[in-house]
């Protein structure tokens, strides 16, 4: 069984996903920890996200660790966001997240382009989305329960930009499948997403 979900920045989808594979006891991953690891290598050497051909050669992660706490600052978020516009980019961390959802028994994912791109055979795909307010107010809040300083402007500036960037580029950009359940999440709290979420998932297995 393959779960897809995608969705923009802070939407919850993270979340869901982890609730999702811990009900059905299915293995998880984050793909967007993949870019922000592509980010943070380049970062650390000093590459320039503008760079493509710098942005590839950051996709050598064997040095980067997917458990690495500033994997998820604001910055390698925006770099992520950046560099995952380049189709080198995505081409090197493909075969990566395919095996994943290939893998006998199942697998949840969640990111941008699971269930248009990297597993389009999915059993059930979710695009969870939620106003960009709401999705600035849950930034804001994660950020400071982690000790990172947040202003709830910029959040939003910053969640704006990446969703146009995330939404207008050629290669895989965020949209929802065809064949996607919709969850908007505006005005629900996290238990009752992920209740609803477990809901539609077991109405389509
Ligand atoms: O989901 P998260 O915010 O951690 O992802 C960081 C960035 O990685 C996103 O802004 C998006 O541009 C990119 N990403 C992507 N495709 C995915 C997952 C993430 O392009 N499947």
């Amino acid at each position: 069984m393959v779960i897809a979900v995608d969705g923009p920045a802070a939407s919850g989808k993270g979340t869901i996903a982890k609730a999702l594979a811990r009900h059905f006891g299915l293995p998880h991953m984050d793909t967007g920890l993949l870019y922000r690891a592509v980010a943070l290598n380049l970062f650390r050497f000093g590459g320039d996200p503008a760079s493509e051909f710098e942005a590839t050669r950051a996709c050598d992660l064997t040095s980067i660790s997917l458990d690495d706490p500033e994997l998820r600052s604001e910055i390698v978020g925006s770099i992520a966001s950046r560099i995952s516009a380049y189709p080198a980019v995505r081409e090197r961390l493909l075969d990566r997240q395919r095996n994943f959802a290939g893998q006998a028994g199942g697998a949840v994912l969640d990111g941008r382009d699971i269930g248009t791109v990297i597993a389009p055979q999915a059993d059930v795909k979710l695009f969870v989305t939620a106003s960009v307010e709401v999705r600035a107010r849950r930034r804001v809040a994660e950020l400071l329960s982690r000790g990172m300083p947040a202003h709830l402007e910029d959040v939003v500036i910053d969640l704006k930009a990446r969703d146009a960037r995330d939404s207008s580029r050629v290669t895989a950009p965020l949209e929802e499948a065809v064949d996607a359940i919709h969850l908007d999440t505006s005005e629900m709290d996290i238990d009752a997403a992920i209740s609803a979420a477990i809901d539609l998932a077991e109405k389509r297995l």
